[in-house]
């Protein structure tokens, strides 16, 4: 394991914790680059039974050094925007094996896209279908797509992660499915190479993916009786990771459970995995500020705060909080708030710590969904990101000035 103790302290790899926050501040996010490795590699190798790539989803960690790990270890990569399609350009990531996924792709970076040869277009809609035959018949260029349905399908996950039900806007409704890829095969520039599903994030059953799967194997058969045929089948993301009891599936338990289908149907398969990659690969390190102990709660008002990691926040999510160090004081039950003013700013609630002014404390799961979703409040600058190796931590992103903060603003002319 990437995380452990080592005398009572925590540690990233042989990296004493409680040393990387002193070397360079809290709020801190810190990774573990063979926490990565280890992930990526896993997946892989349950789907070596079949010719498979793995795109890793950009949005849930983007950091250029994460993204370069992966890219040298053969991953591609699953991108929304033509700024995380510059990231991996940027990365040395490989255009060929990217996807590119999300409803509302810009005529600009379509046109990115085409001209770098990424692998596929997964299209959510009739207008993606049109606006990517205009920039592609403006470039004369053929692009390859594929149609990202919504199997209707419930992952049993938070309803802000759901997205393959019919009342979610992604993907195209079943119903529509045939008629819009026949409209797709109409398209002159326009390539059919495969069909797409991602059903939702965090999944903690097989189950789902395996009724999308079928829905979808339905599909692909009509289409073949249209005299539509595919090169590839992109399952998506959404394997869930343990925060806190849950007991998802390994990568070997989700590859076993559509190996069977996936070996019948014979055709190359996309995933789109993030948070199984990028969430246990990473914690945020967090110094207690003050404590404030009342007589119906105690408060802990600690450095990081929901600008900084939101999931509590948003989506009440759950992720384990402990003192990197041990200590002598009582146990206590505490919130781990930040200092941002707004009653939903925790990080977690009631965890029986003991905590000293001095603590410093790690917010497990962070690798995913953590700093990408950080926002300056409260003219608060982002947090630093640090990646170890071993026994050497490395910062990969420096932590952001005050002053940086209002470098893009400017006053109105003087009356
Ligand atoms: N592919 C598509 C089209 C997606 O929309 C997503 C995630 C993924 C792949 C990667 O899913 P994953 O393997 O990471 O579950 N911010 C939320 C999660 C949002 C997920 C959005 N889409 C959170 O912190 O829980």
């Amino acid at each position: 394991m990437s995380f452990t103790r080592i005398q009572g302290i925590l540690h990233a790899e042989q990296c004493n914790l409680e040393q990387v926050a002193k070397q360079f501040g809290t709020p801190l996010y810190v990774y573990s680059k063979a926490a990565f490795e280890k992930h990526y590699l896993d997946l892989h190798q349950a789907f070596e039974f079949i010719d498979h790539q793995i795109c890793y989803a950009v949005k849930s960690n983007s950091n250029l050094a994460v993204l370069k790990v992966l890219a040298k270890l053969g991953a591609g990569f699953d991108i929304v925007t033509g700024g995380e399609l510059a990231r991996v350009l940027a990365a040395g990531g490989d255009p060929s094996k990217i996807v590119f996924s999300g409803l509302g792709k810009s005529e600009a970076d379509i046109q990115k896209a085409l001209e770098v040869g990424i692998a596929c277009f997964n299209v959510e809609s009739y207008a993606e279908l049109d606006r990517i035959e205009q920039v592609a018949s403006r470039l004369n260029k053929i692009a390859p797509i594929s149609l990202r349905v919504n199997p209707d399908v419930d992952a049993n996950t938070h309803p802000y992660i759901s997205t393959g039900l019919k009342e979610n806007k992604f993907g195209i409704p079943s119903d529509t499915v045939l008629e819009t890829y026949q409209y797709a095969n109409t398209l002159p520039h326009l390539k059919i190479t495969g069909i797409d599903c991602h059903i939702g994030s965090q999944l903690t059953e097989t189950q789902p993916f395996v009724d999308a799967l079928d829905r979808v194997i339905a599909m692909i058969e009509q289409l073949k009786a249209l005299g539509i045929t595919l090169e590839h089948i992109d399952l998506g993301g959404g394997l869930g990771v343990v925060y806190q009891d849950e007991v998802p599936p390994t990568a070997k338990e989700y590859a076993d459970s559509l190996k069977p289908t996936l070996e019948k149907l014979g055709l190359k398969v996309y995933l789109e995995p993030g948070r199984c990659i990028s969430a246990n690969a990473g914690v945020l390190l967090t110094h207690v500020d003050l404590l404030k102990p009342t007589n119906h709660r105690n408060f802990v008002i600690v450095d990081a705060a929901m600008n900084d990691l939101i999931r509590p926040s948003l989506y009440q999510a759950w992720m384990d909080i402990q003192t990197v160090s041990p200590n002598d004081a009582d146990v206590k039950t505490w919130d781990i708030v930040g200092a941002i003013c707004e009653t939903g700013d925790f990080l977690g609630k009631e965890r029986e710590l003991a905590l000293t002014p001095n603590s410093t404390l790690a917010v497990f799961g962070a690798g995913a969904y953590g700093f990408v979703m950080s926002s300056n409040y409260n003219t608060r600058g982002r947090a630093a990101e640090v990646m170890v190796s071993d026994d050497q931590a490395y910062l990969i992103r420096e932590r952001e000035t005050i002053e940086s903060l209002w470098e893009k603003e400017h006053f109105l002319p003087e009356e």
